[in-house]
């Protein structure tokens, strides 16, 4: 569970994460192949250049970000992304991969914005 402040501090990060979204997807994506090329063959590079993944991620981190008080609103949205990734065989370790270098993405665009108190949020 989630305190008080962690949950005001997310949300706080919102408006900061829609305005830059685009930016950090664009920053993670190269990041997560550098560092773990084993997931590149999971990726439909059609849909990597057309940016409909990128945006896919964008908007679910949002999502998360928006409602992480309310987790229910997430339910039809976080079934339909574990039906995904299932059916795609990822392992429980690709998430800190995914995670590490999306928090590395997020500090890189937001800079100072992203105290460590933010990112540890
Ligand atoms: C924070 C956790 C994650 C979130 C929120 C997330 C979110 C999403 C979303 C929203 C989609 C699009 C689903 C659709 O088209 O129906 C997607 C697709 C995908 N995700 Fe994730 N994902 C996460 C973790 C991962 C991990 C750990 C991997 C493996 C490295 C991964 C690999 C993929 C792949 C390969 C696709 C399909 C992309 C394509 O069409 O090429 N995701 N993800």
């Amino acid at each position: 569970m989630l305190d008080t402040a962690t949950v005001q501090m997310i949300k706080a990060t919102v408006p900061a994460l829609q305005i830059h979204a685009n930016d950090i997807t664009s920053h993670f994506y190269p990041l997560l192949f550098a560092q773990h090329p084993e997931v590149l063959p999971y990726f439909n590079q059609t849909n990597q250049g057309k940016g409909t993944q990128p945006k896919a991620l964008a908007n679910a981190v949002i999502a998360y970000g928006a409602n992480i008080d309310e987790l229910g609103n997430l339910s039809d949205a976080v079934s339909k992304i574990v039906q995904k990734h299932t059916a795609l065989g990822i392992f429980p370790e690709q998430y800190d991969a995914v995670g590490s270098c999306l928090l590395q993405a997020i500090k890189a665009v937001l800079g100072d914005a992203a105290t460590d108190e933010v990112i540890d949020a």
